[in-house]
């Protein structure tokens, strides 16, 4: 269906694999616009209510943006290129369904920023993570220093964005970057778990905490907690509220319907 990336569905979860994995599933701008149809289909086709992005082979998630192309770009196709992966990673941001980055291996550059543009990171132990830019006499374009300073501080973000230095999985745990890992072999499965847990809630309300942590990010905390009050009475419009309330006093398990 795309050239490079693998789209597949296990129930209503999506599966989205870059796949280049002969550069380390490098984004060029091809690969750009395929994870943009990927996520056209799935939306117009409503057709996955939680999404896992992963990388192809064993050794890498993303390697960052690809350097090959970008070497001999100019400002101005710097620019546009620049653009590109912001206003896809903006998507997953704003899509109402929750994205899972399942980080089997580096997470560079572009790789990292993918990853953080996600809801939440899961990674392999074997994952590496960093912002190797300065090696190439730039900084992040896909969001990086951005996304960064606000999911780890400016701190870590500064220093990792500064040095270049790649950091394993353990150090990414502890300093927020990633929620959880996992021995490489269980990642996909508890990648799978998560969204299957996640697909099992009131989808609203999932959709909601999303809106209201991202929009929140943006503004002062009176205005953000503003926001949370709005989400907040919105889920008390749903029918999944109903069955919520309803069936903890009944001590039932609820069935959510998504509306
Ligand atoms: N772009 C293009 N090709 C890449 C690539 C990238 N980002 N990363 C790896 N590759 C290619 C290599 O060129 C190599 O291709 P050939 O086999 O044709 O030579 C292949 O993938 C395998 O890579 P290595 O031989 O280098 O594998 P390794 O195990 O020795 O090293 C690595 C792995 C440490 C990840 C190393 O490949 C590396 O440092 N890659 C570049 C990482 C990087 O700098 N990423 C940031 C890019 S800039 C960016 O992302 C800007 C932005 O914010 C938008």
């Amino acid at each position: 269906m795309f050239d490079n990336v693998l789209l597949e569905f296990e129930g209503r979860i999506g599966i989205l694999t870059i796949n280049r994995p002969k550069a380390l599933n490098a984004l060029n701008r091809a690969t750009l616009k395929d994870i943009g149809a990927a996520l056209d289909h799935i939306e117009s086709e409503k057709a996955a209510d939680v999404l896992i992005i992963t990388g192809a082979g064993p050794k890498s998630f993303v390697a960052g943006a690809d350097i090959a192309e970008m070497k001999d770009m100019d400002q101005e196709q710097a620019r546009a290129f620049a653009w590109a992966g912001q206003n896809l990673f903006k998507r997953l941001q704003s899509t109402s369904m929750p994205v899972i980055a399942a980080v089997n291996g580096f997470a560079l550059g572009g790789g990292c920023e993918l990853a953080m543009a996600c809801d939440v990171i899961l990674a392999s132990e074997k994952a590496r993570f960093g912002q190797p830019e300065v090696n190439l006499g730039i900084i992040p374009g896909f969001g990086g220093t951005q996304r960064m300073a606000r999911l780890i501080g400016p701190q870590w973000a500064k220093y990792l964005c500064m040095s270049g230095e790649m950091i394993g999985a353990e150090e990414a745990l502890r300093i927020g970057l990633v929620a959880r890992i996992y021995p490489p072999d269980e990642l996909m499965e508890a990648a799978k778990k998560l969204a299957s847990t996640i697909a099992g809630k009131g989808l609203i309300a999932v959709g909601l905490v999303k809106q209201a942590v991202n929009e929140g990010l943006d503004v002062p905390l009176a205005q953000g907690l503003e926001i949370e009050v709005d989400k907040f009475v919105e889920g008390f419009g749903t029918e999944d509220r109903k069955e919520g309330m309803t069936a903890f006093l009944e001590k039932r398990a609820p069935k959510f319907q998504g509306r």
